[in-house]
């Protein structure tokens, strides 16, 4: 999914995630918090994303608050990925400048090496997040651009349904 953050003057970013997961509460994903996605977020606690299907012709659009989900989520999740990956998100500062890509792949190695046998530990800023909905839109193609487009919003526990112009 696309995610975008703004930071605290309103600026905007965005980038791709996995969408990881959909429960009760809302669209979770996983990153480095320490990352420009991270620090927008914490100054600026606000998100949106995007999906798009092209074969169907369908897009949904999602904005709403961010919380951190349980630690416990992201040691379950970090122990689901492959060891080589788990030793990448450790050797990186997500989003810092990078010298050289050598020095990123001797910090693997490094830490390879240090923990050969062992498991690979979660680093603390690594984290699951949630977006909880505040507006969820479903657009459908259709043809001639009279697409459909149906808008949710929420207000406190009840979601009003609209119709939107194409
Ligand atoms: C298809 C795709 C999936 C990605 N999934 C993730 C992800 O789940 N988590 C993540 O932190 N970065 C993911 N990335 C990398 C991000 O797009 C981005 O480079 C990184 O998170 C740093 O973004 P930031 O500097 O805006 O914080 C993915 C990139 C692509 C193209």
């Amino acid at each position: 999914m696309a995610l975008a953050t703004a930071d605290s003057q309103g600026r905007p970013s965005v980038r791709f995630v996995l969408l990881k997961g959909i429960d009760q509460r809302g669209f979770i994903f996983f990153t480095d918090s320490r990352s420009r996605k991270g620090s927008e977020l914490r100054a600026n606690p606000r998100a949106a994303l995007a999906l798009y299907w092209q074969p169907n012709g369908r897009q949904v659009r999602v904005e709403g608050r961010i919380e951190e989900i349980e630690p416990c989520a992201a040691d379950e999740y970090w122990s689901s990925r492959p060891r080589q990956s788990q030793l990448a998100a450790s050797a990186s500062l997500q989003s810092a400048p990078l010298r050289s890509r050598v020095l990123l792949l001797a910090r693997v190695k490094k830490i390879a090496s240090k923990l050969r046998g062992r498991e690979v530990p979660r680093p603390v800023e690594w984290l699951g997040f949630r977006l909880r909905p505040d507006v969820i839109e479903f657009w459908t193609h259709r043809e001639h651009r009279l697409h459909e487009r149906e808008i949710y919003i929420r207000y406190g526990n009840h979601w009003r349904h609209r119709l939107l112009q194409p």
